[in-house]
């Protein structure tokens, strides 16, 4: 499939943005989500596992995705959900709605257990309780899911000088890192706070040409203030693009913030890359609407 890219309506310095909208790949496993399933969902067929199981949180793009693609490909998916006070709360909880619509099972765990959930210990737990499953990990990312980020990119990519992209657990950038060309630059916008990203994208990044842009975070990850917002409904209406609050929107708003502030050469070709991400939007405007702050716009 081609996915399209559309230029972005910006002016200065002889700059040009294109946004690869990477969010229409899927209706339900879109941008990332579907690249980082790819090889992971045929390694699960072939190794003959029926039951896909991962983790995440509330409002978790990944968990949605992985209930959805599983539905499509006929796999019994159980989700590991971090808080066990979500339990009541699944009907409330747009993403977790979502998933369960989807045939997903669930498992609430505390948030203490979460931060364990990775330890051979509580894996054997799971085994005992579900059975055999092919474990995709939190946020989707390992080797297999980084080479499905490997083709975001094409050939015809190569007329860019920097590539964009939002960064949660670093699977999605370092797949870019792998597929640029050596005189293009990577910059990645994390959604988090902290250095921890800096290793895990070594760990599966083949070359050097990037850069972490960690001032956009909006203090921190699933947290957004009125500037945000006012800049994702201002964003819309320009482009009609929809962009999500806590991923594509924080990288896109960074993107031109650094061209206000000259960070980019006069006439660099910027592509930035549009992962998904927007069935998170109706689980913020939830948040935003309980603090009483304006939401966002989903009417493009
Ligand atoms: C919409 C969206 N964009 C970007 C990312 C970041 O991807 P990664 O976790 O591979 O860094 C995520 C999270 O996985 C996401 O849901």
């Amino acid at each position: 499939m081609e996915i399209p890219t559309q230029y972005l309506p910006l002016q200065k310095n002889g700059i040009t943005v294109a946004i690869r909208r990477e969010d229409l790949i899927h209706p339900f496993v879109s941008g990332n989500k579907f690249r980082k399933l790819k090889y992971n969902l045929l390694q699960a067929k072939k190794e003959n596992q029926t039951t896909l199981l991962t983790f995440g949180g509330a409002f978790s793009n990944h968990i949605a995705a992985v209930a959805a693609a599983g539905k499509q490909e006929d796999f019994k998916t159980i989700g590991i959900i971090r808080g066990d006070e979500l339990a009541s709360k699944i009907n409330e909880n747009p993403t977790l709605k979502f998933a369960q619509e989807n045939g997903m099972q669930f498992e609430f765990i505390s948030r203490e257990d979460y931060s364990n959930k990775a330890s051979s210990d509580f894996l054997e737990v799971l085994k005992i309780k579900f059975g055999d499953f092919y474990l995709i990990p939190e946020g989707g990312t390992n080797g297999l899911a980084v080479k499905g980020c490997e083709e975001i990119l094409t050939e015809e990519d190569a007329v860019f000088d920097y590539i964009c992209c939002a960064v949660g657990t670093g699977g999605t950038i370092s797949g870019i890192i792998n597929s640029a060309q050596p005189n293009q630059k990577v910059l990645g916008f994390p959604a988090l706070k902290g250095d921890f990203l800096q290793n895990e994208i070594r760990n599966f990044a083949k070359h050097d040409n990037w850069q972490l842009i960690t001032d956009y975070h909006f203090g921190g990850y699933g947290k957004v203030n009125e500037e945000l917002v006012f800049f994702l409904n201002q964003f819309s209406e320009t482009t009609k693009i929809l962009l999500d609050p806590i991923y594509t929107g924080k990288m896109i708003f960074g993107v031109i913030k650094l061209i206000e502030n000259n960070y980019f050469p006069n006439d660099s070709k910027i592509l930035v890359i549009h992962t998904g991400g927007i069935q998170g939007i109706e689980g913020m405007n939830q948040l935003l609407e309980k603090k009483k702050l304006s939401k966002i716009n989903t009417d493009v």
